[in-house]
């Protein structure tokens, strides 16, 4: 934290972060790596500045609450067409039927519904440049980069702490909007300092460095999925089978990282919550605007936590015979 990020440590520290990213994503050459600020909330706007032409449209799935920030912000830029939204559903499915426009500068997604927990299980094709929203599940299942033109996601999930944003960029989809971009929210800028046009969130980065080492060893993202599968399955199946409880989302669109669910007397959730955690369980509250439960089991989340959630419901189902 007191070296000079322009210092050979802290050089070396970025471009290991970066090459781990690269490796474990298996980025293609043609894409740039870049950890900037501002958080994913940044992205919502940096997008639509650097990929939106004025006068031109954009197309956005609306699967949840970052769905529609990111809409919002778009709309300063241009046009948006909404190719189908989940909201009348309250979000706990994924719309599948929809048509993206050609002509449309890009189709943007949110791969895994963080408050909702849903997740786009496969992604859709379509012949424009794509861009996802990867916040809560990157580095947590494969994917394919190319897929993408442009990927980003806050660190604060499955990477490292807040204060790093991650953004995988293809190269070839920059300098094609008129309008002039200050250099702060340039991805041409950010590419040319190599993410450090000015000093760059340090601690975060090397946290993030750490954490990509991490995966590495336990075997890389296909080990994680296979994880983060385990684990969502089992606490799934108590859901299905605990008669007290019931999972709020479409079973196809089931979340691997965000697991929510209600109880089916709403009497017994803060009796549930305080058994929780007398057993150390904590968090679980669901967000406020959808309630009920959430079981965040991102990649640093070992099994035995979810075994000891699993064991707590079974606990008071007992109580409560
Ligand atoms: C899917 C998704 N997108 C965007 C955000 C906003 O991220 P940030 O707080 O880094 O701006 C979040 C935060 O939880 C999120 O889950």
């Amino acid at each position: 934290m007191e070296i000079s990020h322009r210092s050979s440590d802290f050089e070396a520290v970025l471009k290991k972060a970066v090459d781990l990213v690269r490796e474990l994503l298996k980025v293609p050459e043609n894409y740039s790596i870049l950890f900037l600020q501002g958080g994913a909330s940044m992205q919502f706007g940096m997008v639509p500045f650097n990929l939106l032409e004025e006068g031109h449209t954009a197309s956005y799935l609306d699967t949840g609450v970052w769905s529609s920030k990111a809409i919002s912000e778009a709309k300063i830029f241009g046009n948006v067409e909404v190719v189908a939204s989940g909201k009348s559903g309250n979000y706990t499915s994924i719309p599948k039927e929809y048509t993206v426009s050609e002509h449309s500068d890009y189709f943007h997604i949110t791969s895994n519904n963080t408050i909702y927990g849903t997740q786009l299980k496969s992604f859709p094709k379509s012949g424009i440049p794509m861009v996802a929203d990867m916040s809560s599940d990157i580095f947590s299942r494969e994917f394919k980069v190319d897929d993408f033109s442009l990927i980003y996601a806050g660190a604060q999930k499955n990477m490292g702490p807040a204060g790093a944003t991650l953004v995988i960029i293809k190269n070839d989809i920059l300098g094609k909007v008129s309008r002039k971009i200050p250099s702060m929210l340039s991805y041409k800028a950010m590419i040319e300092g190599g993410s450090m046009y000015n000093t760059p969130p340090v601690f975060a980065i090397y946290v993030c460095m750490l954490t990509l080492e991490w995966l590495k060893n336990l075997g890389g993202v296909a080990e994680i999925e296979k994880r983060n599968s385990e684990k969502a399955q089992l606490l799934y199946a108590e859901i299905d089978r605990n008669p007290l409880f019931k999972g709020t989302c479409a079973i196809e669109d089931r979340s691997h990282m965000n697991v929510c669910f209600v109880m089916e007397d709403p009497k017994l959730e803060d009796p549930f919550l305080a058994l929780a955690k007398t057993k150390g369980l904590v968090g679980l509250k669901g967000h406020r605007s959808v309630g009920g439960f959430r079981a965040s089991i991102y990649n640093a989340l070992p099994i035995a936590s979810v075994q000891v959630l699993v064991e707590t419901m079974q606990e008071f189902e007992k109580q409560h015979d």
